[in-house]
């Protein structure tokens, strides 16, 4: 990447790392850090630190962490040259001209093109000859014409090779169709069609590119839904379906519905503000998309069990966002769309303004649960309620509901109040004792949910120190040279990013963090950003990096003992150096 060394020197002279950070999330300043809740997973005590010193980030919780670029290239779901030229933008820096793209910009514009192509196609075989099957399917579930043209619905042919021949002919590879994830991998070389004889429903996202599809199978047919997996414009936990219009018709509100004809069903009934996972668990980094929408979304999932599951987890996954929830109860229907079609959409506009609070559904979840002329079971509902309770933030509106459950049951208001607090108490308590173990076991870093399981925490928290040394001071690294090299390093990350620091020093290029984010995945980031953070929550020792290339080299013999452990030999000779080692 040939990004002029002064525009990346004055970029992250202009953009602290808390100044940036604190544009996203309110941070609060501790001595020499400042922490916050972090934005990349959902927690209710702060576990991330940023740094201005090392001007990186940590969040023991999860593991994310970085610099400022990552840091903004994380939570704006950009790349490299995206999240420098966001950057540049906002501190008044000319992007340099004569940039050279990074391959994730030059891979990008691709897959859209592919899309694009894509989409086309399908829509194409929808209303043309032979898309019989396909409009006949679409029109069986009651949409119309123009909602087809409007979400720009399609179908995918019979065949193995329909779209693969059509793109091939617009002159893209196998290769680059296999990128996009329209076709697979054949067993004997070559690609095939992804979507088969199913109707197509394109993903788009804010900026109105095509980044993914859906396809139903016409038929009863396993399985009902099958949607493009993961591609580098596409990730399924960053994305919702149809918020492209519901967007710009959001008056505030968001409805939330489950699947794709939900969403277009209600869409069509003329509610744009509808949007829907891509049949996945909400995330958080969903929800704060939507909160930048929506003050208020109303959850209009299946009725069924897993729908009122899934209904919970998203209600506080958007209270930690800020973000308040309505629950729609569609008696007599199991979801949007066959209530629209049952009742139709004026009654289904009755229901959206009538929505219940979530309050109010739980409690009535627990009442059904129960029989309240028998005074045991009234006892258990009350149990049961005043947990619910607690966890209501207002005290007016909790005083509102001890009330109606003293009516219910005929037990004293003050009475119920008392419990709904003890319960609310326990609960902070408890949440607290969680995320401080979680944090304080070291969980967060050596077990970061998605990172590879170190064998030994010890060599990881020393490959972590080591990193972190070569990034702080790079001058050091001579003294590595003879002494580790990378197949020392136990973790994948530890090793890779060893590998990158070395050869950019071997090429005379600077290895700060910031100079890194553009070479470093996500996961190596965090870890290298752990290394920083640990190494302030420390006091400064002699020699650090000695430190740790001996740790690491402990560990690693260690680990061979425990592997040689079936030839006895090798272990004895092993547990021999090691004995002789802690001698010295
Ligand atoms: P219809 O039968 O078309 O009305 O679908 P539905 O909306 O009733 O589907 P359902 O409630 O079964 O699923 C809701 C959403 O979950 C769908 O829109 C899909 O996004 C997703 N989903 C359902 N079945 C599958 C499946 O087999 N595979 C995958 N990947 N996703 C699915
Ligand atoms: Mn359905």
């Amino acid at each position: 990447m040939a990004l002029p060394q002064v525009f990346l020197d004055e970029l992250k002279q202009r953009c602290d790392i808390e100044n940036v950070v604190a544009g996203y999330l309110p941070l609060k300043r501790q001595g020499r850090t400042c922490k916050g809740l972090c934005p990349f997973h959902s927690e209710k005590t702060a576990s991330m630190v940023v740094y201005p010193e090392s001007q990186s980030f940590y969040c023991f919780g999860c593991g994310a962490g970085g610099d400022v670029i990552s840091f903004v290239m994380r939570i704006e779901n950009l790349g490299y040259i995206e999240a420098l030229k966001l950057l540049a933008g906002r501190v008044g820096l000319d992007f340099p001209e004569d940039e050279r793209e990074d391959p994730s910009l030059r891979v990008k514009p691709m897959i859209y093109e592919i899309n694009r192509a894509a989409a086309r196609f399908y829509h194409d075989c929808l209303m043309g000859e032979g898309g019989e099957a396909g409009r006949e399917y679409f029109l069986s579930r009651g949409l119309s014409r123009k909602t087809i043209v409007h979400y720009g619905l399609g179908y995918a042919p019979p065949g193995w090779d329909k779209l693969r021949d059509f793109l091939h002919s617009k002159g893209f590879s196998d290769g680059q169709l296999i990128q996009a994830a329209v076709a697979a991998q054949g067993k004997n070389g070559g690609c095939y069609d992804v979507f088969r004889n199913r109707v197509i429903f394109p993903i788009i996202d804010l900026r109105k590119n095509i980044i993914g599809f859906g396809g139903r199978v016409l038929d009863d047919s396993k399985p009902k839904y099958l949607n493009t997996p993961d591609t580098p414009v596409f990730k399924k936990s960053r994305n919702l379906f149809s918020l492209n219009f519901a967007k710009g018709s959001a008056d505030g509100r968001l409805i939330l519905a489950e699947g794709y004809m939900d969403v277009i069903a209600v869409n069509q009934a003329g509610f744009p503000n509808v949007a829907a996972t891509l049949g996945t668990a909400l995330t958080s980094e969903q929800c704060r998309l939507i909160a930048t929408y929506a003050k208020e979304v109303i959850i209009a999932y299946d009725s069924d069990g897993a729908g009122r599951t899934a209904t919970s987890r998203a209600v506080g996954l958007l209270a930690e966002v800020g973000v308040k929830t309505r629950i729609l109860d569609m008696k007599g229907a199991k979801d949007p769309d066959e209530f629209i079609k049952k009742f139709g959409a004026e009654r289904f506009k009755l229901l959206l303004d009538g929505a219940g609070n979530v309050t109010e559904y739980q409690l009535s979840v627990l009442k059904a649960k129960y029989d309240l002329d028998e005074p045991d079971q009234r006892g258990s509902y009350l149990t049961e309620a005043s947990r619910c309770l607690a966890a209501v933030e207002s005290p007016i509106e909790r005083d509102i509901y001890a009330g109606q459950l003293a009516a219910e049951t005929g037990v004293g208001k003050e009475a119920i109040l008392q419990s709904v607090s003890a319960n609310r108490k326990r609960q902070v308590r408890q949440e607290k004792k969680k995320e401080w173990s979680a944090i304080q076991s070291g969980r967060g870093p050596a077990l970061a949910p998605g990172g590879s399981a170190p064998r030994s925490t010890a060599a990881a928290i020393a490959e972590e120190g080591i990193i972190a040394c070569l990034l702080s001071k790079p001058e050091e690294a001579a003294r590595l040279e003879g002494v580790i090299s990378q197949k020392d390093f136990i973790t994948d990350e530890g090793r890779e990013i060893f590998g990158i620091i070395i050869e950019r020093l071997q090429q005379n290029t600077s290895v700060s963090l910031s100079d890194l984010a553009g070479a470093l995945t996500e996961k190596q980031m965090g870890f290298a950003a752990r290394g920083l953070a640990r190494q302030q929550g420390i006091p400064p020792a002699a020699d650090p990096l000695g430190d740790y290339v001996r740790r690491l080299q402990g560990a690693r013999l260690k680990a061979q003992v425990q592997d040689a452990a079936q030839s006895d030999d090798a272990a004895a000779a092993l547990a021999e150096e090691l004995r002789r080692r802690k001698q010295r």
